[in-house]
C-alpha cells in the first residue's frame, strides 16, 4: 500500500502566519505539523510516501524529512503549483500509486486514540473500494459530511452542506483501492473550482463500495487550520506529554517500535538534538527499548 500526504494549499485562514512559512511546517507544541499525519501513514504500515507540496513548502519539507531513510521510510516529493483541490492528489500521485491501494492524509490533520494502529491495520486488510473515517463535530457545515442510514451504512457524502443531515464530519484520512486514480482523472472541478474529494467518495458510495468507520469518543481528531485550532492542538499534545508522558507522533519512536530502525539509530538521532526535550525523549526511548529484538513488542 502506498501513502500520499497532501501538504500544499494556501493556509489563507492562518495569514499572516503562513505568508513566510507553510502551514504544515508550523509547530504543534514540540514538532512540526507534518509529523502528525506522517505518523498516521507509518502506523498504517505504509513505508512509501509521496509528499505533495506547494512551491512555498517544498524546500522546508525536504530539509525536514529528506528521503525518509533515517526513519526506515521512502519519502518522495511532488509539486502542486496551485491548490486545485484535495482530489488533485491522485492526479499528481498517479505514478506513485502505480496500480496499488493507497492512503491519503491531509497535512494538517491530527489523530490520536487508543487502538488506532489496530484500526488502521484492519482497514488496510479489509479495504474494498474506499474507507472513510467519520468524527462527530459541532460544526459539520465546515466539512465533508457523511450521511448514514438507520443501519449505519454510508448512503451519501456532502461537501460543506448548509443544513447538514448529520454531525459526522469526514476526516482527512482516506483509503482507496487502485480505481481512485481513474476516478480522479475523470473528475470535473466543482462550482468553487476545486477537484473535490467528496465527489470521489460519492462515486464509491454510488457503487456501493464505500465504508465509513466512525471514530468514537475515545479518539481525538483535530485539524490545525485556524488560529484557535492550531493553539488547541498544541495544548492537547502538550497535555498528553506532560501529564501522561505520551508523545503523539514521535516519528523516530514509531520507526523504532515498528522495527524500521534500531535502538542505536534512535539513540544517535536523539543525541544530536539532546538540548531539546524531544531529543532527550528519543534517547530515553532508545535506552528503554534497546533490549527488545525490534522494539515492536512494547
Ligand atoms: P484546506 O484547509 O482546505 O486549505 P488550506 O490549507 O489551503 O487552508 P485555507 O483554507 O486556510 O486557505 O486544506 C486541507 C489540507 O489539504 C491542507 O493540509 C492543505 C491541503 N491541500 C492541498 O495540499 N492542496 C489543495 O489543493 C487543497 C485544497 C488542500
Amino acid at each position: 500500500m502506498k501513502g500520499i500526504l497532501l501538504a500544499g494549499g494556501r493556509g489563507s485562514r492562518l495569514h499572516p502566519i503562513t505568508v513566510g512559512v507553510s502551514k504544515q511546517l508550523l509547530p504543534i507544541y514540540n514538532k512540526p505539523m507534518v509529523y502528525y499525519p506522517l505518523s498516521v501513514l507509518m502506523l498504517a504500515g505504509i513505508r512509501d510516501v509521496l509528499i505533495i507540496c506547494s512551491p512555498h513548502s517544498m524546500e522546508g519539507m525536504r530539509t525536514l524529512l529528506g528521503d525518509g531513510s533515517h526513519l526506515g521510510m521512502n519519502i518522495t516529493y511532488a509539486l502542486q503549483e496551485e491548490p486545485r483541490g484535495i482530489a488533485d492528489a491522485y492526479r499528481i500521485g498517479a505514478d506513485h500509486v502505480a496500480g496499488e491501494s493507497s492512503a491519503l492524509v491531509l497535512g494538517d490533520n491530527i489523530f490520536h486514540g487508543s487502538g488506532f494502529q489496530d484500526l488502521l491495520a484492519r482497514t488496510v486488510e479489509n479495504l474494498d473500494g474506499c474507507t472513510l473515517f467519520g468524527y462527530p463535530v459541532t460544526d459539520p457545515e465546515r466539512y465533508g459530511v457523511a450521511n448514514v442510514d438507520a443501519a449505519g451504512r454510508l448512503i451519501g457524502v456532502e461537501e460543506k452542506p448548509r443544513s447538514p443531515q448529520s454531525s459526522n464530519a469526514i476526516t482527512g484520512l482516506y483509503f482507496y483501492d487502485p480505481d481512485v486514480v481513474e476516478i480522479a482523472r475523470d473528475l470535473a472541478p466543482s462550482a468553487r473550482g476545486e477537484l473535490e474529494i467528496t465527489d470521489v467518495n460519492q462515486r464509491y458510495v454510488d457503487e456501493g463500495r464505500a465504508d465509513l468507520v466512525e471514530l468514537g469518543r475515545g479518539f481525538a481528531w483535530l485539524d490545525a487550520g485556524t488560529y484557535s485550532s492550531l493553539l488547541e492542538a498544541g495544548h492537547f499534545v502538550r497535555t498528553l506529554a506532560n501529564r501522561q508522558g505520551v508523545h503523539v507522533a514521535c516519528l523516530e519512536e514509531i520507526a523504532l517500535r515498528l522495527g524500521y530502525i534500531t535502538a542505536e539509530e534512535c539513540h544517535r538521532m536523539g543525541s544530536e538534538m539532546r538540548h531539546s526535550d524531544y531529543g532527550e525523549y528519543l534517547v530515553q526511548v532508545a535506552l528503554s527499548l534497546a533490549d527488545t529484538p525490534t522494539g515492536a513488542q512494547s
